[in-house]
Parts: structure tokens; sequence; C-alpha cells
């Protein structure tokens, strides 16, 4: 009996290190946005200006869109880093938001693309229109910037 707990014990212990050793993001400075549809992308800016500029009530309702009705919590968690419920067990990880470099790496216009078309071939899906109104991805992107202290002036 007893050797049969050890046995079981190293076993959920492996099979979680090497859960925690998969579970790694996929390159995220890799621009996710297609070449032929990038230059669009970038051009594109939330009705409200720049997300570095969002008025409080932007990034509120943000939050509450990014917790509740958009589901993004799930996966990327409610710190940003990636380690939602449903997020640690997908591989690629979820983007962790916290990154400042990720944030320099994208403008507005192609994350609102990600939410637009997803990332093919992972768990990130697209969200608009099924999940969210374009208005309300906006409004989770310029939350979504504020995982990052830096990003804001
Ligand atoms: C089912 C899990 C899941 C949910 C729900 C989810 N995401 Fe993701 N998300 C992912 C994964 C996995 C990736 C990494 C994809 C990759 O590496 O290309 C990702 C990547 C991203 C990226 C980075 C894309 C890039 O340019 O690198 C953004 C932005 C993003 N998600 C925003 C959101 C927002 C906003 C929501 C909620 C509206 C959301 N996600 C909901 C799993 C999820």
């Amino acid at each position: 009996m007893r050797i049969i707990c050890v046995i079981g014990l190293a076993m959920i212990g492996w099979l979680s290190l090497s859960a925690a050793l998969w579970a790694q993001e996929a390159e995220p400075l890799r621009p996710r946005v297609p070449v032929q549809d990038r230059a669009w992308a970038r051009q594109l800016h939330p009705p409200f200006g720049s997300t570095k500029h969002a008025p409080p009530e932007i990034l509120e309702e943000g939050k509450r869109l990014y917790e509740g009705k958009g589901t993004c919590v799930s996966c990327h968690g409610e710190q940003g880093k990636g380690d939602g419920p449903l997020g640690r067990r997908l591989i690629p990880s979820p983007r962790d938001f916290t990154n400042c470099l990720f944030h320099r790496h994208r403008t507005d216009g192609e994350l609102f693309w990600i939410l637009q078309n997803g990332s093919p071939g992972t768990g990130m899906v697209p969200m608009i229109p099924v999940t969210i109104t374009e208005e309300e991805a906006w409004k989770i992107i310029a939350y979504e910037r504020t995982f990052c202290p830096t990003w804001r002036p």
C-alpha cells in the first residue's frame, strides 16, 4: 500500500513538473498578424484615441469585460500573467500581459486584429463578434495594457 502511495506521489510530482516546463508562451514578440494584413491592422485606433490616454471610466469598463463577459480572465488570469485556470493547461500558454516588451511590439490595432481573427492553431480564438462587440474589444485592450505598469505616461 505504502509503495503504491509513493509511486503515485512521484507520478503526480513528475506530471506537475512537466506541465510547468511545457506551459510556455510561444515567442511572444513574433508578430501574429500575417504580413499582408499588418499595415492595415497597425493603423486601426480605438474610438477614444489611444490606449495610452484612455480615461478611467474606459479602463473600469474594460476590467469588468475582461473579468466577465469577455472571459479573458479564464485564460489570461486576473493579474494578466497568462495563468488563468483554463490557460494553465494550454500549449502554447496565453500571453503574459505584464511583459512590457510585448506591448511595445504591438500597436493597439494589432491587438484588435487578434480579437477579430484569433491566433490560428492556439487556444486564442476569435472573440468578435460572438463574445464581445468591437466597442467592447477596444475597452478590454485599454485595460489589458495596464498590466504593463509603464504603458501609460
Ligand atoms: C481559451 C483561452 C483564451 C481566452 C478565453 C482568451 N485568450 Fe487570449 N490568448 C490565448 C492564448 C493561448 C494566446 C497565445 C497565442 C499565441 O501564442 O499565438 C493568447 C494570446 C492573446 C493575445 C496576444 C496576441 C499577440 O499578438 O501575440 C492577446 C492580445 C489576447 N490573447 C487577448 C485576449 C482577450 C482580450 C481575451 C478576452 C476577450 C482573450 N485573449 C481570451 C488564450 C485565450
